[in-house]
């Protein structure tokens, strides 16, 4: 018998999250205030997030210890388990180990509650009554609805339209963990009115999602915003993945060559990839390897550049690689990697050549999740299938170049509620769909005249 999982005791759980920050060779560039074009301060940020989190979010410290509170929820899924996919890699019989480790096993289904949990309890700790977020596939919003009922906070999440008409469970599943869930763009803030008098259609996008949870949190009564990626904290947050698949990874005496994750905006690739960018940092030979979606290509097409995260330009400046806010990608079924822009760690990792970008289209990347399904039994969520697409990629380039290797990579989630857009693949109805370049121009026109990073 071959050994398929590796396990870690509870008490083997890491105890602090990883802040690359600290390591990074050279500086990032500060977030913007929009109106001065200075770098934002921690009061700029207090009416959207408690300061404990402001903190964070600007913390050069390299490592944060995490709260006894949040460990012990993370217990009830955590370790997560480490897989060597044997059955994935006698199909594709190529010269590659492959090694994943399961974030579906989260109660929520993906890696999202690795950062939900937190962000709830260190609400719950400034005085937060209400979190008010965005989702686009629903996992994030579910994630938040189910953490924020385990730390007693309401909680209200603006999901983009074509997810929520193309995913009636996460909404169920948001109000069984006590959570409202509102279609965006919506009529409840003027972000949304504004997008509807001139779309009255609109599928919604991440973009119209966040500035609407923005604006409810903003002017509502001790109610703050919580965003599921991008930001420096949600990617801290995420590290607890890498720091267990290193562990892990030690047991087995095992060290893989090239480490991968999907990316929409940059968390679970962030989370299993930071602790091995520290290695690559200081010396170690391994590639990092981000998948993202050809409808949506921010790190493979678009500029690096100050952007800001929403559409109706509520948020600070951040520098990163971007499509543009106004910039609404195609509806396509891997609705969390719908967004214009990556994390500003992850794209300046990018920027420094530290990690790599490639973009999938969605009907290879279902090719990969319905191959994956059918040897190694557990059907991915369509977004976890962009980085099954680039583990067939690497696995055949290591075929022709004639090299071993081991691959490691973040299995982010299940597609059990995901199962409308499997229907769509397997009669024939998914398009491919890559992004013209005439759009790309036409997006990137909103932000000619912002400052460069
Ligand atoms: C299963 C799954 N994987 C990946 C993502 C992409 O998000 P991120 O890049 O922040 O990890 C999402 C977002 O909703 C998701 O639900």
């Amino acid at each position: 018998m071959e050994q398929v999982k590796v396990l870690l005791q509870d008490r083997e759980i890491p105890k602090k999250w990883y802040n690359i920050v600290a390591d990074l060779p050279t500086p990032m560039k500060p977030p913007l205030h929009p109106g001065t074009g200075q770098p934002v301060t921690p009061n700029d940020l207090a009416a959207i997030f408690p300061m404990n989190i402001i903190e964070q979010e600007a913390s050069g410290k390299r490592w944060i210890k995490i709260p006894e509170e949040v460990l012990q929820k993370y217990l009830l899924w955590r370790p997560s388990p480490l897989y060597r996919a044997y059955n994935f890699e006698k199909l594709l019989n190529c010269p590659v180990k492959i090694y994943y480790k399961n974030e579906g096993v989260s109660p929520a289904g993906s890696h999202k509650p690795n950062a939900a949990v937190p962000m709830a309890y260190y609400n719950k700790m400034a005085g937060t009554k209400k979190m008010v977020t965005e989702t686009g596939a629903g996992q994030w919003g579910s994630a938040l609805a189910m953490a924020t009922q385990m730390f007693g906070l309401e909680c209200r999440v603006y999901m983009v339209k074509i997810s929520y008409e193309q995913k009636p469970y996460r909404r169920i599943l948001m109000n069984t963990w006590g959570a409202e869930c509102i279609p965006s763009p919506s009529n409840l803030t003027q972000a949304g009115r504004n997008v509807l008098a001139e779309h009255p259609d609109s599928p919604g996008s991440l973009g119209i999602a966040i500035s609407e949870a923005i604006e409810d949190a903003v002017t509502g009564k001790n109610a703050r915003y919580g965003l599921g990626s991008v930001l420096n904290h949600v990617l801290l947050y995420q590290t607890i993945i890498g720091l267990e698949a290193q562990k892990q990874m030690e047991k087995i005496g095992v060290y893989p060559d090239v480490v991968m994750g999907c990316c929409g905006g940059g968390s679970n690739f962030a989370g299993i990839a930071l602790p091995f960018a520290c290695d690559k940092i200081h010396g170690k030979n391994v590639k990092l390897v981000g998948a993202e979606p050809s409808s949506c290509p921010s790190m493979t097409k678009g500029p690096f550049a100050y952007d800001f995260g929403d559409l109706a330009k509520t948020t600070p400046l951040l520098p990163m690689y971007t499509l543009g806010h106004d910039y609404i990608p195609a509806p396509i079924h891997a609705g969390g990697l719908r967004y214009h822009g990556m994390a500003p760690i992850v794209s300046h990792l990018v920027r420094e050549k530290i990690i790599e970008a490639r973009a999938y289209d969605q009907l290879k990347t279902f090719d990969a999740g319905v191959k994956w399904a059918r040897t190694e039994g557990f059907v991915p969520a369509p977004e976890t299938n962009h980085v099954l697409a680039a583990v067939v990629d690497e696995a055949l380039r290591a075929k022709q170049e004639g090299k071993e290797k081991v691959i490691l990579f973040n299995w982010s989630g299940h597609g059990l509620v995901d199962l409308a857009a499997y229907d769509a693949y397997l009669s024939g109805k998914l398009q491919a769909y890559e992004l013209p370049d005439e759009e790309i121009a036409r997006a990137l026109n909103a932000i000619k005249d912002f400052p460069k990073p």
